[in-house]
């Protein structure tokens, strides 16, 4: 990839480490695109993928799905930011809570980050305590409270550098599917405010919770008084249009969505019951405030998004849980074939592998796989024409674009990258 191999050296000279998200990069250098369409992302050497990584989760729908394009042009010829409302934001909102009902309220925002950020600090304004609890492993953001034994790039990395005890310490990190120890720690505790999960975790590879998880911890945060947020940033709109919530039949009392909710746009969302929402600004005293929120050139993707999805439902979900479980299966029968000690996560349109013989369930079993065979799978699967995400402590995502001669082309790439690991 030599247009790529000479971008990354440019790139290093200004931007730092080359990339402007660390889960970017790859050894010896990523990939430089040049476009993308519909399943399939082509490289500045003229290289096409299909396209697993779907910016990481957000392309539910494809690249440059027409509905969604056609939207933002036709923003693009009435004004790109107002600093005023619009009655756009009203629009994206009631869909939003049409498909979310315990989003009683919703405030936009840019990023997944600053959605967290937001549900912590008014977790923290509503109950007026002080302490968060969050999951080993999961990650939301990469901001102070919660980049703590986090997961995705930050994997392995206890706490950031520049980021002081003082901010961290009234976050308590517990084990991913451990109802007893979260159990202890709320039992001991009376100053936890909130707890924030993925219901599926999404950001150590691919874990499923387990079958009581979820359950036990909306029983034991309702009896406690204490805020439970689900970060459906990648399970929303991802897991069915209602997200992990609807899937697992539980009312978080906040929620944050992102990724899809515009299909390749900046803009995200926190929300959640009428009492907590309202606390804040400028009605409340929980401040939060951004430039860009709203924005109508996102909100039009976003409303956009939302009536494609909504309207094709039962064409899209039923499809994408069923491409991805044949690839999973295929990925599983491929390794067993190859005697390739092996774990297959997959759930609707998400799934991962790793080289382990033992099942993961949370953070510590997924580092304990074997992350050299993955880094060889990605790079023989890329040299195939297939892009996952680079990292081991990712998830791969089908979206409505994959066709079932991708599926197949992708099915064969595994197995001759199964077949290369074993030699
Ligand atoms: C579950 C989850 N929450 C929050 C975030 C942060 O979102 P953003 O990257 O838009 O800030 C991510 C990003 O990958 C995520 O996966």
């Amino acid at each position: 990839m030599p247009k790529s191999k000479s971008l990354f050296e440019a790139a290093k000279k200004v931007i730092p480490s080359g990339v402007n998200s660390p889960v970017r990069y790859f050894e010896p250098y990523p990939f430089f695109v040049k476009k993308a369409a519909g399943s399939k992302i082509w490289d500045e050497d003229g290289n096409k993928y299909i396209d697993y990584c779907t910016g990481y989760g957000a392309m539910l729908l494809g690249h440059r799905h027409p509905r969604i394009i056609s939207s933002v042009k036709k923003q693009l010829t009435i004004g790109t930011l107002y600093g005023a409302p619009t009655s756009s934001e009203v629009e994206l909102a009631t869909l939003i809570n049409r498909a979310y009902p315990s989003m009683q309220k919703i405030r936009l925002v840019n990023t997944g980050s600053e959605a967290t950020m937001t549900a912590i600090r008014l977790a923290r304004g509503f109950t007026k305590k002080k302490k968060i609890i969050k999951f080993e492993g999961s990650y939301h953001g990469a901001h102070e409270s919660l980049l703590v034994r986090a997961g995705s790039g930050s994997a392995g990395i206890a706490v950031s550098e520049g980021v002081p005890n003082d901010f961290i310490k009234n976050t308590i990190v517990i084990e991913y599917n451990n109802s007893e120890q979260l159990e202890k720690v709320i039992t001991k505790n009376d100053d936890i405010a909130g707890i924030i999960v993925e219901p599926v975790l999404g950001n150590m590879g691919l874990i499923l919770p387990e079958k009581n998880f979820l359950y036990d911890m909306r029983k034991m945060t309702r009896k406690a008084g204490i805020t439970l947020i689900f970060d459906e940033i990648i399970t929303g709109f991802r897991m069915g249009l209602g997200g992990a919530q609807a899937h697992f039949g539980i009312k978080p009392d906040m929620t944050t969505l992102g990724k899809s909710l515009s299909n390749g746009f900046v803009i995200s969302a926190v929300g959640g019951n009428r009492e907590i929402m309202d606390q804040l600004a400028p009605g409340g005293k929980v401040y939060e405030a951004s430039t860009f929120a709203g924005n109508p050139v996102s909100v039009a993707a976003g409303i956009a998004s939302l009536q494609t999805m909504s309207s094709l439902k039962n064409k899209i979900y039923p499809k994408i849980a069923k491409q991805c479980l044949t690839l999973a299966k295929s990925i599983h029968e491929s390794a067993t074939k190859y005697g390739i000690p092996h774990q297959v996560n997959a759930i609707e349109s998400m799934f991962q592998i790793f080289f382990t013989d033992k099942p993961v369930v949370d953070y510590a079993s997924s580092k304990r796989a074997d992350g050299k065979k993955f880094h060889r799978m990605f790079h023989n699967l890329l040299k195939q024409g297939v892009f996952v995400a680079p990292s081991q402590f990712e998830t791969g995502f089908f979206s409505y674009a994959h066709s079932n001669s991708d599926l197949e082309n992708t099915i064969q790439a595994y197995d001759n990258a199964l077949r290369k690991i074993k030699q």
